[in-house]
């Protein structure tokens, strides 16, 4: 029996993941591109241990169930059906940044799970398959997989819907800033959002468009055009947030500082800094600029109104294991 401890970085989505074709394989209804946050990550460790009755779970020193537990189960048994094992795990896990408030928790946690828990089962999978298991257990965790720049492509079909890298974490000297607005855990969390993405009319407009957008991005990003890929950037968001908010039932996800902060970026920019925002299913805001400018950007939204922590990371790297232990 050996114990695995994988840690994988949270990643911000330049162009967005809001919507299934299938819900089950979580299959997306357009591709998306992201950036690795280095330095915010889940850590987890995994034991198949065959004296357990049951798939037990620790989340940041918590014994866990409910939700949380039934969700890791779910995943730990295509990680089983893959491994053709049926021994139970004990899993450790824990992040260094607040659960469910718009930094993506869910990306890293099982990102690293499937990392160590199918290292644990004596399976070393390439980083295609691991991307498009950890995609089962979360989508946004297939784009933890690879390193730095990330794109997801969204395919038809299991094996062919996985994120590879597109450029190494030192490739753009981009700085992702995080305004936080509300550390708490959000009320309707993305797995019920994506299922309500089709009830808004907008969806299909949004959808229509995220290839091109994909195109103008990752063109942007190749060439550390900074105002290109500012303009898509907020553009993209914007759609999927007004997505979000026509949705029956509607999802609002913004706080008054949030409108704030997303103003003052454009403001910035227009004064000169490499500075844009996107946020993700929650109210923080996630500044987006040039390493040059991020420690103006840090001490600007220090001081505004609501902003109760400011967190920053630079292009993070792949997920990996960083301890194994016999016994
Ligand atoms: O992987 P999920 O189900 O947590 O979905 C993530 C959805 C967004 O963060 C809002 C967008 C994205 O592409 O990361």
């Amino acid at each position: 029996m050996k114990t695995v401890t994988a840690r994988a970085f949270s990643n911000i989505a330049f162009i967005k993941y809001w919507g299934n074709t299938d819900d089950q394989l979580r299959l997306p209804v357009n591709s998306s591109l992201s950036m690795n946050l280095d330095g915010i990550y889940t850590e987890t460790s995994v034991r198949w241990d065959e004296a357990l009755a049951s798939d037990e779970l620790t989340l940041n020193n918590e014994q866990a169930s409910g939700a949380s537990l039934n969700r890791v189960v779910a995943h730990l048994d295509s990680i089983r059906q893959r491994a053709n094992i049926q021994t139970y795990a004990q899993v450790l896990s824990s992040n260094n940044f607040p659960t469910g408030a718009g930094i993506a928790s869910s990306a890293s946690a099982f990102a690293a799970l499937t990392l160590a828990a199918t290292q644990a089962a004596g399976l070393d999978l390439n980083k295609h398959e691991l991307s498009t298991l950890a995609r089962i257990g979360s989508g946004s965790a297939s784009r933890s997989i690879p390193a730095g720049f990330v794109e997801w492509h969204k395919g038809e079909s299991h094996d062919e819907s996985y994120a590879e890298s597109i450029a190494a974490p030192d490739y753009w000297d981009l700085v992702d800033v995080i305004a936080i607005v509300n550390s708490g855990h959000k009320a309707v969390g993305s797995r019920e959002g994506h299922h309500s993405a089709n009830t808004s009319d907008l969806q299909g407009a949004r959808v229509a468009g995220a290839a091109q957008r994909l195109e103008i991005c990752k063109k942007a990003l190749l060439e550390r055009d900074f105002a290109t890929f500012a303009e898509v950037v907020e553009h993209d968001s914007n759609l999927m947030h007004a997505v979000m908010m026509t949705s029956r039932p509607p999802l609002f996800y913004w706080l008054p500082p949030t409108l704030a902060i997303m103003e003052q970026v454009r403001l910035w920019r227009e004064v000169g800094l490499h500075v844009c925002y996107t946020l993700d299913a929650g109210p923080n805001v996630h500044c987006l600029c040039l390493a040059q400018d991020a420690d103006e950007v840090k001490a600007g939204l220090t001081k505004l109104t609501g902003v109760e922590q400011v967190r920053s990371a630079i292009p993070g790297g792949a997920a990996h294991v960083i301890s194994v232990s016999e016994g």
